[in-house]
């Protein structure tokens, strides 16, 4: 295989002033590119998701494997995208499509990367319109002094009417956001509240904690019971790993588009995926301690979240309050992903479209939308008998999105990093600006090469039943 070296950025030979790069907005500084970053990876991965697998597959042992999936395939990923979205400065799939001279089919990734977009927006915006309507319920309930129950959520994400409304109320802001420009939108909200977010979770990690009976739900978390891995839980370890990194699509290599040229692209790539593991643990170490003191059931499902929060809450004075705080910061954090999903169908509709960026923005929602009432009728009389392979529309677009559509994505990006651009190329854009090359450069490289694509080939061969890991 001819390494190909990487063509000349399309700003190389036209310096263009410090937050602009051919026009294009870009991040203005460095703890601007981390914090939006960040922003992409924190949402409703970590308060949500995480919890609900991690009750679903058993504990310690899928957070075990999520962990080592974060480490081994989602850093080295990450920074692939980086790599490839700074040096070409171009939406997803222009990017890939333009990356080897003479080989533009591998824009496919890009555009593999558009519909995993539309698909992970069907359900994420479903259940970020439960996360906002909680907000509105928890303080209604605070008003009138009564509780929210499980049965809050049933007749909530059961129901008709009342989801959907609250569905086009998320797309109506998140492509708002949206058309007002990157590095106004994104990065102000981000930079302001994620900092709140953390302190809220820390004080939600302490109240879970001193519950008489925690401890169980530490042992839960902490304690793997290797027994417990199969086949679907690497595979569900992995697909999370993907989808709270935001990898595996093009969003990080939207995103590496906006990096700063001066911006040392590993650093910045494990900061992310330390800061976005770390919320995911708070958030799990606010959960389950609570389920555990409760006698709930960790496998609870995707309500796992609603129902646990306002529990742990309604132990502390002022608990009704805390449980409103708490929704509207996820909500919050959710607009940051939401955002970053959004912006892979946008960046690609305005630049190569010519399309304004509101035009964009409302197309794409549109789009979004369509597929989205599937997901939510799905969970109400409408449509819940419907099953496609087994599947509900929202448990169908959940694991084609991040089961099969990312990490085959992730694959062809690791690939294409790793094999198909010379380690020379590659390696100066990774340590722009900097002389030296250093050792975490050197070994997440060979990680590129070698591991990832290997593991993430060896847990898709696994799940098809062509070999047997676990
Ligand atoms: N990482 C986000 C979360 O955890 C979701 C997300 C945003 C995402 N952009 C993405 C997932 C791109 C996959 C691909 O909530």
């Amino acid at each position: 295989m001819a390494a190909s070296p990487l063509p000349a950025s399309p700003v190389a030979a036209t310096p263009a002033p410090a937050s602009t790069h051919g026009g294009r907005d870009a991040f203005a500084s460095n703890l601007g590119a981390f914090a939006a970053t960040v922003g992409s990876a924190i949402g409703l991965g970590n308060i949500w998701k995480f919890p609900y697998l991690t009750g679903s597959n058993g504990g310690a042992a899928f957070v075990l494997t999520y962990l080592l999936a974060v480490a081994l395939v989602g850093l080295p990923v990450m920074t692939v995208e980086h790599v490839i979205g700074r040096r070409m400065r171009l939406d997803a799939v222009r990017a890939y499509g333009r990356l080897i001279p003479g080989k533009p089919y591998w824009s496919c990734i890009g555009w593999v990367g558009l519909a995993s977009a539309v698909l992970i927006m069907a359900f994420y915006t479903d259940v970020a319109g439960w996360v906002f309507a909680y907000v509105f319920k928890s303080v209604t309930a605070y008003a009138s002094g009564s509780a929210l129950t499980p049965d809050t959520f049933g007749a909530l994400a059961g129901g008709t009417w009342e989801p959907l409304c609250w569905q086009v109320a998320v797309l109506v802001l998140t492509t708002g956001i949206i058309a007002a420009g990157v590095s106004k939108g994104i990065e102000k909200v981000t930079k302001t509240l994620m900092p709140l977010l953390f302190i809220l979770l820390i004080a939600c990690d302490i109240r879970a904690l001193t519950l008489p009976g925690a401890s169980g739900g530490v042992a839960y978390l902490f304690k793997p019971d290797l027994s417990k891995l199969t086949g679907t839980v690497l595979l569900s370890a992995l697909g999370l790993a993907f989808f709270k990194l935001s990898l595996g699509m093009g969003t990080m290599t939207t995103y590496g588009s906006y990096l700063p040229d001066q911006t040392r692209i590993v650093p910045n790539a494990a900061r992310v995926a330390l800061a976005d593991t770390l919320v995911s643990l708070l958030a799990g170490l606010a959960i389950f301690p609570a389920v555990f003191a409760f006698g709930g059931k960790p496998a609870g499902g995707p309500g796992l979240l609603f129902n646990t929060i306002p529990l742990v809450f309604s132990k502390m004075p002022m608990g009704g309050l805390f449980t409103a705080l708490f929704f509207l910061l996820a909500a919050i954090a959710t607009i940051g992903a939401m955002v970053s999903l959004v912006e892979v169908p946008v960046a690609w509709i305005v630049e190569k479209g010519h399309a304004k960026r509101p035009v964009a923005a409302v197309v794409t929602g549109c789009g979004m939308f369509a597929l989205g009432v599937l997901a939510t009728l799905s969970q109400s009389p409408v449509l819940a008998d419907v099953k496609v392979f087994g599947k509900t529309f929202f448990d169908l677009f959940d694991f084609l999105s991040s089961n099969v559509f990312l990490p085959v994505g992730g694959l062809a990006i690791a690939l294409v990093g790793g094999w198909l651009v010379s380690r020379k190329a590659f390696v100066d854009e990774m340590n722009k600006g900097h002389t030296t090359e250093r050792w975490h450069g050197r070994t997440v490289y060979w990680f590129i090469r070698f591991v990832a694509p290997g593991l993430i080939l060896l847990i898709l061969l696994n799940s098809l039943g062509v070999i047997r890991l676990a």
